[in-house]
């Protein structure tokens, strides 16, 4: 369990696992069974997950319920994923893959195409970089997407991530502490 911390982004408040990060719009938090329904809305959308080919389109009620219940009983120590929240509304998520031995982890996002082209993403994930800096011993962050994500790459850029490699489908950038 992550322990108190301060950060640059905004309010860090732990309570076992209930972390809350707020930012200057938005509230992230662990998921709720209450998401089901907001998750399934969202991400069923086939333009949504152009990008993500492991979320089943159409997206029903069953996939919206198995996705809440993973977010709710990953390892938060290694696989923690935040809830966004904007005006009471889940939004979308921001995920890590914690590699502790490697003092490494991966930042993956998605946002409902509602809400894309306000900086959503860039606001989430720069909240959640700060707390993961703070709280967890790791030496950088990196993060991958399709080539031709070019909405994703802009994240990454905005983000203070730099081009790493690439190969014909994919494109890896690093933020190092
Ligand atoms: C990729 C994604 C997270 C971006 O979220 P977002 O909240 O819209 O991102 P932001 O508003 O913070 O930034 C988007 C940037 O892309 C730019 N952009 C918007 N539309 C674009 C387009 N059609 N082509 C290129 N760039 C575009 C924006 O202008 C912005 O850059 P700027 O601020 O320099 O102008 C969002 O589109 C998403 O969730 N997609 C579905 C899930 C997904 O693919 N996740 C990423 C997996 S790697």
């Amino acid at each position: 369990m992550a322990g108190p911390a301060s950060a640059s982004a905004g309010r860090i408040e732990p309570v076992g696992r209930e972390i809350e990060l707020r930012t200057t719009r938005l509230l992230l938090r662990t998921f709720s069974v209450t998401d089901v329904e907001d998750a399934r809305a969202y991400r069923d959308d086939p333009e949504f997950a152009r990008f993500l080919r492991h979320i089943p389109q159409p997206f029903t009620r069953e996939h919206a319920e198995a996705f809440v219940t993973l977010n709710m009983t990953e390892p938060w120590e290694t696989m923690p994923t935040f809830a966004i929240v904007l005006e009471g509304q889940l939004i979308g998520t921001v995920n890590l893959e914690i590699d502790p031995a490697n003092h490494t982890a991966m930042l993956g996002y998605a946002i409902a195409r509602a809400h894309w082209g306000k900086g959503i993403a860039v606001e989430a994930a720069t909240a959640v970089i700060a707390w993961a800096f703070a709280t967890h011993d790791l030496a950088q962050i990196w993060a991958s997407t399709d080539v031709e994500h070019v909405r994703s790459r802009r994240v990454m850029e905005k983000l203070g991530m730099t081009f790493d490699s690439s190969d014909a489908r994919e494109v890896i950038y690093r933020l190092r502490r």
